[in-house]
Order: C-alpha cells, then sequence, then structure tokens
C-alpha cells in the first residue's frame, strides 16, 4: 500500500467518524519555543489550553513535522526520521479514551479491502501509563487484547507534553510486532527495533509547568476539558504495509537512495557504512527540501543553521560515497517529485527551493576546502609534536567556523591515523548550547504564566475591536491588573494593565505597532503606552494612571492618539506596496521575512536567493511612487482563507491564519492577507523614499523607508547637504560631482610631486654621503645617520649609494629617527656578500641600541625602533661587527 493511499484510508476513516479534515500546518509557526511543528497537534494548541474556541469538536490531519534532536541517529537505526508524516485525530472536549482506542483499533485491523490496513490483530501489543486501569480494561473490553500484551510504562514513554509548559496527559501506545528475525521476545518493554511503535494516543487533560510529568512532577492544573491527541507514524505503518525493511525504503524516501545510487554508483545494500549514508541522504534531502518549501533559509543559528546542517550532511555524505560533483539540486527534483503532489508549495516554489540548495552548497564546497587546509594543518601539528590525539578545540573550531560535523572530523583524522578529544569537544559543545539556551530565555518577554488572562477571556469573551472604523469610543473597564494578578483599582501614579470590552485602540501585530493615547473618565485620566494581545483576542492595554483612580467597570472613553496612528496606516500601506513591487521584480521566489511598521518609517525584510542590486530598488521606490499617483482607494473584506488563497491574495510563510480571514486590497497592484489598519486612499503616503538597503542573513535582505512627511523631511535635508557642498566648493549643484574628481586629482598629483622631490632630495645628499666612507678591514663602509627620511626614501638612498661603491666590498647603512621612532636600512654590495657580509645577518649586532627589530635578505635588511636616540650607539656597533668579521 503505498503511503499515500496510507493517509488517504487514515483521513476518510475519520472523516466517516464525524471529524473535520484540516489541513496540515506550515513546518513554521509563531511559537517561540518551538525550532519546527513536530507533532500533529500543534497547531491545535488554543483549542487544548481553551484559549480559542475548536472551530469543530473532532478534526483530523496528516501533520508535516520534523524533529532534530536526533540527527547522528539518522540511518542508523530502522526508524529515525527528521522529517516525518503524523496522522492523527483530535477530541476538542468531545470523546476521550474509549472513542481513541476504538477508532484506531478499527483502522489497523479492518481488512484492507475494507479501507482498513488489515494488520494481524495477534501481531498487536499496547502500552498503558503506569497504573492507568481505566485504558488497560478499555483495551481489554473493545478489543479483546490479551492482558499479557497491555504493558505498563511509566512517564518517560508513556506520559506525553509538548517539551515546554503546556497542555499534556498520559498517553497508550501501540506496537506491532515484526516477529523474531527482529529482536528480543517480551514485547515494547524488552526491544523497541522488533516491536516498533505505530500509533500514539494521548489523553490530554493536564497543563504541565515547567517541570514535566514525564519525570515524575506533578501537572500544575487540569485543562478546562479532557481532549483526545493521537500521532500515528506514517512512515513507520508503510515500512510495516509495504514489507520493507526500514522507513527509509518506503516509497516516498527510497527515490532519493536511487538518485544516489546512480551518482555514486554503488549500491544500497551493499554494506553498513554505505548504507547509513544513502540514508542520510534520503531523510535528510526530504528535511532539507521541506523547510525550505516553508520559507527556511540556511543561516548560522536556529531554524537556519538546522537547515545548514543537514544540507552539509548531504554533501559530505555524498562525497564519502565518491561523488565529487554538486548534487543538492537533483536531490531537491526527486523530493519534488514525490512529496509535490501532496504539498504543493514544493512544486509551486520550486525555482526558489533549487536556488537556496544550489547556493548553499556552493558556498560549502568551498568551506570545504579551506576547513579541509586547516584540519590538515592541526593534523599535522599533531604529529609532529608526537601526539595521535586531534585536540577538542581543534574539532570545535573546525565544528564552530567550517560547519565540519564532528563525525567528519573523526573520519578526517582516522584517515590519517589519529583520533580526535570528543570529551573536550563536547565540553565545548555544552558550553556553547548553554549560552545558546541562556541567550534564548533572556529574550523571552515577561508573560510567564499566562493563566489570569485566560481566566479574563474565558470571564469575557475576547475584546471587540472598533479601531478599524473609529479613532474614539466608549468602553468599560473588565479587567485590571498589575504584574500579572488582578487588582480592583488602580491609584495615580501607577501603571498596570487594563482590559475593556471594546476598545479603539490597534494592539501589536503583523508588524504594526500598537496605538498609543488616552482613557479618560469621570476625574480619572489615563495614558495609554501599550496594547499587546498576550493571549489571543484579548486586547491588554498598558496604561499609566494620570489622575484619579481607575477601577472595574468604571465607564472610560478611548482616544487614540490620531496623528501618530495615521503616520503608521501610511507605514503600513506602504509597505504593502513595497511588497508587491519586489514580488514584480523577483517573482514569487520573494518572500516577506517580516516587517515593522512604525510612525513615518516602515522596514520589510524578504528573502530572496542571490544578492539584490541597488536598480532594482530604484525600479521598485520609482514603481511604487508611480502607482500613488493613481490614488486608489484602499479596500478591505472578509472571507474564508481557501477563497482568499483563490483570489490570489498573498499569504505570509509560516503565518498561520483562522478560516476567516480578512483581505487588504490597493487596487489590481496589490492585495494582502492582512488584520492591519491602513490609509483611505494610497494618495495619502505622499511619498515613499527608501534610505537603505542591506543583506541580514543569508538570503535575507532589509529595506527600509520613509513616508510621507518624513520622507520629505529626508529629503531636505540631504538637498542642504548638497546646498552647502555647492557652497564649499563654488559651483552651482549639478556640477558637484565633476567639481569634486577634479579637486581629488589634482591633490593626489600634487601628493605625488611632493614625495618626488623629497626623494630626490634625500637622493641629492647620496655623494656627500660615499664620502664619508670609512674602511673597516677592506670593507667600505658608510654608516650614517640621516634624519626624517622614510622608509622609502631611505632604501632609495641606501641603493644609490651602494651602486656607487661599484665593485667593492661595502656595506651601507642608514639610520634615520623621526620623533619617537626610527628606520633603518642595511646594504650590502656583490663583493660584500662574497665575503660572507649579509645584510640581514648584520642587523642583531645594533638592533637592542635602538630598540629594534628587523631583517632581510643578505643584500638588503630594514627595520625600525622605538630608541631613535641610540643611532649613533647602533653606528659604532655596526662597524665593530664588520671589523669582527673581516
Ligand atoms: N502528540 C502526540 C505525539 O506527538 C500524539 O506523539
Amino acid at each position: 500500500m503505498d503511503t499515500h493511499e496510507i493517509t488517504d484510508r487514515f483521513l476518510r476513516h475519520f472523516e466517516s467518524k464525524g471529524h473535520t479534515r484540516v489541513p496540515s500546518a506550515p513546518l513554521i509557526l509563531d511559537d517561540p519555543n518551538l525550532l519546527f511543528v513536530n507533532a500533529g497537534m500543534v497547531q491545535f494548541k488554543p483549542y487544548f489550553l481553551g484559549e480559542a474556541p475548536p472551530p469543530y469538536p473532532r478534526a483530523t490531519s496528516v501533520q508535516k513535522c520534523v524533529r532534530t534532536p536526533d540527527i547522528d541517529e539518522v540511518g542508523k537505526t530502522t526508524r529515525h526520521n527528521t522529517f516525518f508524516q503524523m496522522a492523527g485525530n483530535f477530541s476538542f472536549g468531545d470523546y476521550f479514551k474509549e472513542g481513541a482506542i476504538e477508532y484506531a483499533w478499527e483502522l489497523i485491523t479492518k481488512p484492507q479491502s475494507e479501507g482498513g490496513y488489515g494488520l494481524d490483530p495477534n501481531r498487536i501489543w499496547a502500552t498503558v501509563y503506569n497504573d492507568d486501569a481505566e485504558a488497560a480494561g478499555l483495551w481489554r473490553k473493545l478489543t479483546g487484547l490479551p492482558g499479557e500484551r497491555i504493558q505498563e510504562r511509566d512517564g518517560k514513554d508513556n506520559y506525553w507534553d509538548m517539551g515546554v509548559p503546556g497542555p499534556g496527559g498520559p498517553c497508550s501506545e501501540i506496537y506491532y510486532d515484526r516477529g523474531p528475525a527482529y529482536g528480543r521476545e517480551g514485547g515494547p518493554v524488552a526491544d523497541e527495533d522488533r516491536y516498533i511503535e505505530i500509533w500514539n494516543l494521548v489523553f490530554m487533560q493536564d497543563v504541565r509547568g515547567d517541570l514535566s510529568p514525564k519525570l515524575g512532577h506533578p501537572p500544575i492544573g487540569e485543562l478546562p476539558k479532557k481532549n483526545i491527541d493521537t500521532g500515528m507514524g506514517v512512515e513507520r505503518v508503510a515500512t510495516i504495509l509495504q514489507g520493507v525493511e526500514n522507513v527509509y525504503e518506503t516509497d516516498l524516501v527510497r527515490p532519493v537512495i536511487g538518485r544516489a545510487e546512480e551518482f555514486s554508483g554503488r549500491r544500497y545494500g551493499s554494506n553498513h557504512a554505505d548504507d547509513v549514508r544513502f540514508r542520510v541522504i534520503a531523510d535528510h534531502a526530504r528535511t532539507g527540501v521541506l523547510l525550505i518549501g516553508d520559507g527556511v533559509t540556511p543561516g548560522n543559528d536556529g531554524r537556519g543553521y538546522v537547515l545548514r546542517r543537514l544540507l552539509r550532511r548531504i554533501v559530505r555524505s555524498t562525497r564519502l560515497l565518491g561523488v565529487q560533483e554538486p548534487v543538492l539540486q537533483e536531490f531537491a527534483k526527486v523530493v519534488r517529485d514525490t512529496m509535490g503532489p501532496t504539498y504543493p508549495e514544493l512544486v509551486s516554489g520550486f525555482d526558489r527551493i533549487n536556488e537556496v540548495v544550489r547556493i548553499e552548497e556552493e558556498a560549502f564546497l568551498s568551506t570545504l576546502t579551506s576547513g579541509s587546509r586547516i584540519f590538515d594543518l592541526a593534523a599535522e601539528e599533531t604529529k609532529r609534536g608526537g601526539g595521535d590525539v586531534l585536540a577538542g578545540d581543534k574539532a570545535f573550531q573546525l565544528h564552530d567556523t567550517y560547519g565540519f560535523p564532528i563525525d567528519l572530523t573523526l573520519e578526517m583524522a582516522a584517515e590519517q591515523g589519529l583520533t580526535v578529544d570528543e570529551d573536550g569537544f563536547r565540553t565545548l559543545m555544552n558550553e556553547q548550547r548553554t549560552r545558546a539556551k541562556a541567550d534564548a530565555a533572556a529574550r523571552k518577554t515577561g508573560h510567564g504564566d499566562l493563566s489570569e488572562y485566560r481566566k479574563v477571556l474565558e470571564q469575557h469573551g475576547e475584546t471587540e475591536f472598533l479601531g478599524y472604523t473609529d479613532l474614539q469610543a466608549e468602553a468599560k473597564v473588565v479587567a485590571l491588573l498589575e504584574d500579572g494578578q488582578p487588582v480592583r483599582s488602580v491609584a495615580a501614579g501607577k501603571k498596570a494593565e487594563l482590559v475593556l470590552d471594546r476598545t479603539p485602540f490597534y494592539a501589536e501585530s503583523g508588524g504594526q505597532v500598537a496605538d498609543t493615547g488616552v482613557l479618560l473618565g469621570d476625574g480619572v485620566e489615563l495614558k495609554v503606552l501599550d496594547v499587546q494581545k498576550i493571549v489571543p483576542g484579548l486586547f491588554v492595554h498598558r496604561v499609566e494612571v494620570v489622575d484619579g483612580e481607575v477601577g472595574l467597570d468604571t465607564k472610560l472613553t478611548g482616544s487614540v492618539d490620531a496623528h501618530r496612528r495615521l503616520s503608521i496606516e501610511r507605514s503600513h500601506s506602504a509597505t504593502h506596496l513595497v511588497h508587491a513591487a519586489v514580488r514584480g521584480a523577483y517573482g514569487k521566489r520573494a518572500a516577506q521575512a517580516g516587517s515593522l511598521n512604525s510612525p513615518g518609517r516602515m522596514r520589510f525584510d524578504f528573502t530572496t536567493p542571490g544578492s539584490v542590486s541597488a536598480d532594482v530598488l530604484t525600479e521598485v521606490e520609482e514603481e511604487v511612487n508611480d502607482y500613488l499617483q493613481t490614488n486608489v482607494e484602499v479596500q478591505s473584506f472578509t472571507t474564508t482563507k481557501d477563497k482568499a488563497l483563490e483570489l490570489g491574495a498573498v499569504a505570509l510563510f509560516g503565518e498561520k491564519y483562522g478560516n476567516d480571514v480578512r483581505v487588504v486590497d490597493m487596487g489590481e497592484y496589490s492585495r494582502e492577507l492582512c488584520g492591519g489598519t491602513h490609509v483611505d486612499r494610497i494618495g495619502q503616503l505622499g511619498l515613499v523614499k527608501l534610505v537603505s538597503d542591506a543583506s541580514i542573513g543569508s538570503g535575507v535582505h532589509r529595506v527600509e523607508a520613509l513616508v510621507g512627511t518624513d520622507a520629505l523631511k529626508y529629503v531636505r535635508k540631504e538637498q542642504l547637504l548638497v546646498s552647502q557642498l555647492a557652497n564649499t566648493f563654488k559651483v552651482p549643484s549639478d556640477q558637484l560631482p565633476g567639481r569634486i574628481e577634479d579637486v581629488l586629482t589634482r591633490l593626489k598629483n600634487a601628493e605625488k610631486e611632493i614625495t618626488q622631490l623629497k626623494t630626490q632630495q634625500v637622493l641629492g645628499s647620496a655623494g656627500a654621503l660615499v664620502d664619508k666612507a670609512q674602511d673597516i678591514g677592506g670593507v667600505t663602509v658608510v654608516a650614517e645617520v640621516v634624519p626624517d627620511v622614510d622608509g622609502n626614501g631611505l632604501r632609495a638612498l641606501a641603493s644609490d649609494i651602494r651602486g656607487r661603491l661599484g665593485s667593492r666590498a661595502g656595506v651601507v647603512a642608514l639610520f634615520s629617527p623621526a620623533g619617537e621612532k626610527l628606520s633603518f636600512v642595511v646594504a650590502t654590495t656583490k663583493a660584500a656578500q662574497d665575503k660572507g657580509i649579509a645584510a640581514g645577518k648584520l642587523v642583531p649586532s645594533f638592533a637592542e641600541k635602538i630598540g629594534g627589530r628587523g631583517g632581510g635578505k643578505p643584500d638588503m635588511a630594514q627595520g625600525g625602533g622605538t630608541n631613535p636616540a641610540g643611532a649613533a650607539e647602533a653606528v659604532t656597533a655596526l662597524r665593530a661587527a664588520i671589523a669582527g668579521i673581516g
């Protein structure tokens, strides 16, 4: 049964049980705790926590997942994939343990001819959490599974949470016995290779705190309702139903191995070492391509780093299979062809994917070259010192700076007969990891415990947002909080958080900053400093009480700072137009990666492979400003997400949208999903001026622009600068470039002339110096102090004098003090060298006197010192040295 059929049967089975089919979320969701979506439940988290009402009581999905902690295990075991598909069924306060067990059992054991998977019931085992007698009882009652095939396990195996505070619960896992050929008797507790886990049923009922119940810590609370979250490993079921050995040989993974076989001329299945490489390639190629498809680009930290590491491991594994040419684009094609039917973004976004892997591979191949050089040096040094262990810090440097995975270093070391200090390496890695974790923790915002906000939401519902049309409105205080705890009133001079039943204030989201303004009531005045949706749907106003006292139920009139809001709206509308123009220039390969819309100023980040030329940005600016002239009306409407996408609205990578979405249109030019506020007509923007662009990391570019009067101010400032320059140079501004160039050329010529004159002057003294020559033991010596000649002049002078000494054995030594320093040159004639007098060798004889260093070849040595006062003594010392040789 091919994988497509497996997922199709799953979804149809649960649809027939009243579940709504929900598409996979992207691999990146806006959750700071989560690197990648790693389970089917992630997109439903708010429903479990009661933060949002579930739109359906039951759902089913096939979710793309990435888990990367075990990268190093990939290929070595039969069941580790970094990318996999999780089929799941979910109940939001609807059915519980009984339904979950019954539905799962039915699907796996129903004959294939009737739409099931047809697994032999005698090969199925189940595990339950510790003494979850209820679950064990249900297994026996509903499925007839005998007691000896139901095993109890503790939290480590049978409690599930997201690895961070949030929903969790005990679970029950379903295993399939692959038979004695695969390992020991005794069920999953004895051998997880033989008994392979295929499905996890989580009885989601707890709130997990900082410490996990997996390790025996009690949960900190109960979820509002009892839920079900399950995950079936699609690749594992495929392994069983396709009768193959491991997940890498299933129909959607094996084709990459096939391509690698063609490339390398080696065969999969010939030897273990090569097989691991083939599997790494097949696994990582899928993960890499799917990640890029969801907008990740290779980088040096976070998600980008994981992607980089995966891609580099592919390249390296392919090299170890003996392939030298670039491979990533070829593998990407295979992944597109196998996975594209399920994930169409791989087909539509393939140009971009292809570019990203091409650039990354090129970069890595050059890294590999320079890293190998560093490795060779380190290896040589180790051997020269008589050792056979490469130091841990070297391995770490190779890893950190050159992206060498440790096993690459290990293999390269082994080829040279060396081992590596892996402990030392790991200590450094751990230190780095601890640093990274501490950084991440420090970045998180102060809102740790959200339970009070959730209560407010439950009690009063979502805040009604009036600010699309009204900048002033009356409202009632429904909650007040100080430091996250509810209070009844707040007095003048204090800061607090305040929730209203309705509000005209926009809360920061989608890159648009929050509104500020005032709230006025009977004898009370508040300043609104910030507004955040701390839990979805709840607008929390950060306020300062200026006058009077505010209490629950107080009636207030909120007034948004209208001038500021309009300025923010101009920026936001400008961002949409710049986005449209950038897409016009780069096509769909340009994806928005972030934006900030603040008063008068916008920032827009986008990813596109390769560099962004200044010409293109000029065109973007011109196009946007041209379009402003049409003064089209900005229109918004609400529709379903599918309809909006059908209409061509641009959605953002990694952004999760509900079923109903708001679409913002600016004529034919721009159509985006957007919850922000905008100007009425684009003419209000006046002017959009791009002020900077920069690359802020692999493939991500940042454009900043000023809008409206801020743009005007900027242009005016630039203009002022130009007119000041024109004044200084005394020409009209359009002649400035020519004039400045002219001045610079003349300056350069003048400097050249001065140098020539100086040299001539110095060389003019050559004759006089030769006249002072002394004979020391048959050697003609010109050793003199000549003040204020620079290094070049000194060398020229010494050469000139040496020339004048002709065929005599001669030494020229010149010392030139200048301020706190001194330069010197020593030159010898050919005849002197024949006598064994080398310029470089003479330097030590006087170096100490001038506090200097230097050296050189037998014919010429040059250097400097820090004790100009020692020049005369140096001359004496040098003469003595020559006398000694002579
Ligand atoms: N969320 C559960 C898991 O990932 C089903 O295993």
